[in-house]
């Protein structure tokens, strides 16, 4: 049986990491391979050394009739810079010179830079809007104007732009798949990490389509997310006949390193407290 291929970008940290430790210890496919697309090579290594090592204690885990069909699984690493294009287009070269289909893409790389906590505007959704709290960055108060090399916006780039770039670029590779890759419904499923703060700035109106990149708004973390779902739903239409199907996940409030710049042990702890308070609560009510 053909061997499969599961990219993820940003696959060294957080819900990339989580995402590779899944398919490491259930593979959807006897012959498979999990590539950890990441923009620095030293911490893809780490964290492809600890994912088989947690793999290994899983397995010795099992009871030995698991342990005995063990599936045929390979962890790699790819240099990947979202922000960056060339590092985009080099990947994109690297993927197709590698393997010969590329199945799944995890387009998960995402940053949400953040200058401080907005204690007061915490504080105050806490009370009077706990869900929108948990579910929002509303916390924090979001650096403005970040450009990178190139001039792009750097959230927009790196969360949004950067995977687009190398889904086009890949597309004559992910149109002809090889014939014994090729069993009807077969083909490349693109899954993006988006995030419920689309939808607020959808519905806030805060997207402003004379500054997409969002460099002088103060939500470019949410109008990356709301340009990759819009992406998401133009690719799908762009791939009517074509086998590659796009798909928005939203992972719900996870504790990562996505705060870490502004000291994330003290949000992650007020998040986890609230999404308690507020999931009691609705366990509470569906009683
Ligand atoms: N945590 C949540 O509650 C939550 C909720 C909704 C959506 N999300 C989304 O989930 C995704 C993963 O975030 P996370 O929470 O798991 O945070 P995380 O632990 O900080 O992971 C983010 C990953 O993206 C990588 N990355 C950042 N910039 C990159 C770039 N320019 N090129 C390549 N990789 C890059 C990071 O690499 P480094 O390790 O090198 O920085 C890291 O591996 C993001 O898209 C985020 O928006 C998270």
């Amino acid at each position: 049986m053909a061997r499969k291929v599961a990219v993820i970008t940003g696959g060294n940290s957080g819900i990339g990491y989580g995402i590779a430790q899944r398919l490491l210890d259930d593979p959807p496919y006897p012959h498979f391979t999990i590539v950890l697309a990441c923009r620095n090579l030293q911490r893809a290594d780490e964290a492809r050394a600890s994912l088989l090592a947690a793999h290994a204690a899983e397995l010795l885990e099992r009871d030995d009739d698991q342990a005995t069909t063990k599936p045929d699984v390979d962890v790699q690493v790819l240099q990947l810079d979202t922000s960056r294009p060339a590092s985009v287009l080099a990947a994109a070269r690297d993927i197709r010179r590698r393997f010969a289909t590329l199945d799944y893409l995890f387009c998960n790389a995402g940053i949400l830079p953040a200058s401080s906590i907005a204690y007061l505007r915490a504080a105050y959704y806490i009370f009077s809007a706990p869900h929108y709290f948990i579910t929002s960055s509303v916390a924090l108060n979001q650096v403005r104007g970040q450009l990178t090399p190139e001039g792009l916006g750097l959230v927009f780039a790196t969360n949004a732009f950067g995977h687009y770039l190398l889904i086009r670029t890949l597309e004559p590779y992910l149109f002809n798949r090889p014939a014994d890759h090729g069993s009807e419904g077969d083909g490349t499923r693109i899954i993006w990490t988006s995030s419920n703060t689309s939808a607020h700035i959808g519905s806030t109106g805060a997207f402003r389509p004379d500054d997409y990149q969002h460099i002088e708004g103060p939500n470019p973390y949410e109008s990356s997310k709301m340009i990759g779902d819009t992406v998401s739903m133009y690719l799908n239409q762009r791939y009517a006949d074509k086998p590659v199907w796009s798909f928005i996940t939203e992972p719900g409030t996870v504790a990562s390193n996505i705060y870490a710049e502004i000291g994330n042990w003290l949000l992650s702890l007020i998040i986890v407290l609230v999404n308690y308070a507020v999931s009691g609560r609705q366990r509470l009510f569906s009683d």
